[in-house]
């Protein structure tokens, strides 16, 4: 199975698709353990290097763990690129697609552009804008809880200061996971790793099941919901599972449930998203009324105000409900990404491009997301997902669909580097 127009350059979609997906998959789930600066991490971005260096593709890193291999077929010329990619890491026991899926795809679309495949189009020039195939750093904030955390640094979008305060789930801090992991350490803006991109695309695995019911391959991204993480903190009294008496008792998990509840209830009348996916208990003994418990809600909604007023109430139904069970609330936002309408030049461009495919809304965030608040034009392309499924290993997307991706990708990245 080869990516239609793959040519000379190297692995067609296949090959390199087969050499990334055992890399740090767990036999007994079938999902995906690749949190950032770990083992399985690393060993993704070895992959990533190799397959740069068999293109003879120049790699550059920033401070904040993003990484981006250049193709340059003018050698003079490098700025005002376009960049394509996405990210390698991953939620505990996610899908092999996303992320993944936009990085190989780069790597076979650059490939069939540089064969002058199909997707170089009927008399297309020979490229002179560089093309860049990045990987951000630890997309999903799994390990240290902030999305999108390479991409943010990079734009500005975080303070360095806020980041150097990160500490996953052991306490590490994330200086030390990067500099354990070997990563350069400069947290911050880096404008010169993008290097003034004319255009960024990236493609996408889709999370849900539009192209399944559209029966459509591709799609193009209109706009990502905006959406947040709060850290919710209920504090109770410890106490005996058995000699306390219901009447006596101050639990936390109480609280929690109750709140879970009504998060639950709001986002249904409101056609919004909540979900509590991570709990912590303290001091989490079956035979013990908890201490502690933290909950982290992730809540999208359509519009900032609505998801403003979302969040709003489900604190509020929470702090009703701590004074009747005489426990704590404490409430910290932890991430927060404002509604993106991603370009809608580059979007109908790319549009056209592919003859007028699809345009979905998402309620997933991406890096793509937290370029475009940047200013940075960026454009979106998903790949039909027929389960419909992501963040978990029933995530999929047929072989067939993933050379239409790359078909698409080729075509699109031909179009704007000849702009
Ligand atoms: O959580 C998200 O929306 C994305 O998959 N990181
Ligand atoms: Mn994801
Ligand atoms: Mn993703």
């Amino acid at each position: 199975m080869t990516a239609a127009g793959s040519g000379s350059f190297g692995n067609d979609f296949e090959q390199l698709w087969k050499a990334l997906a055992p890399i740090g998959r767990d036999d007994r789930t079938g999902g995906y353990r690749r949190y950032s600066w770990t083992p399985a991490h690393q060993e993704c971005e070895r992959w990533f290097r190799d397959e740069a260096g068999r293109r003879d593709l120049t790699v550059e890193a920033d401070g904040n763990g993003n990484l981006v291999a250049w193709w340059r077929p003018d050698p003079a010329r490098v700025t005002g690129g376009v960049v394509t990619g996405s990210h390698l890491d991953s939620v505990p026991d996610g899908g092999a697609y996303d992320g993944p899926l936009g990085v190989v795809s780069a790597f076979a679309a650059l490939d069939a552009i540089r064969a002058g495949g199909a997707a170089a189009g009927a008399g297309a020039s020979a490229p002179t804008r560089p093309l860049g195939i990045a990987v951000f750093a630890e997309e999903e904030g799994a390990r240290f809880g902030v999305p999108c955390l390479g991409s943010r640094l990079l734009t500005g979008a975080l303070e360095p200061d806020r980041a150097r305060g990160l500490r996953d789930a052991d306490g590490v801090p994330l200086t030390d996971a990067m500099e354990r992991a070997g990563v350069p350490v400069d947290l911050g803006p880096a404008p010169g790793l993008l290097r003034a991109p004319s255009a960024f695309v990236e493609l996408h695995v889709e999370q849900g099941r539009a192209l399944a019911d559209l029966g459509a391959p591709v799609a193009v991204a209109r706009d990502i919901w905006p959406h947040g993480r709060w850290r919710f903190e209920f504090g109770g009294r410890a106490d005996h599972a058995g000699t306390t008496a219901m009447a006596d008792r101050h639990d936390p998990m109480l609280t929690y449930a109750m709140t879970a509840l009504a998060a639950n209830k709001r986002a249904r009348l409101t056609n919004a998203r909540t979900t509590f996916g991570r709990v912590r208990v303290e001091p989490n003994a079956t035979n013990a009324v908890p201490s502690l418990v933290r909950a982290w809600l992730d809540a999208r909604a359509a519009d900032e105000a609505s998801l403003d007023a979302l969040v709003e109430e489900i604190r509020r139904q929470a702090g009703d409900r701590a004074q009747r069970d005489g426990t704590r609330l404490e409430v910290h936002p932890e991430s927060w990404t404002p509604r993106v309408e991603f370009d809608v030049r580059l979007r109908d461009r790319v549009a056209a491009r592919l003859g007028s495919p699809p345009v979905l809304s998402t309620q997933a965030g991406h890096d793509a997301g937290i370029l475009a608040a940047a200013g940075i034009p960026a454009a979106m392309l998903f790949v039909r997902n027929p389960t419909g499924v992501s963040h978990a290993p029933e995530e999929y997307a047929e072989p067939a669909d993933c050379l239409a991706g790359v078909d698409a990708l080729a075509a699109v990245l031909t179009d704007l580097l000849a702009g």
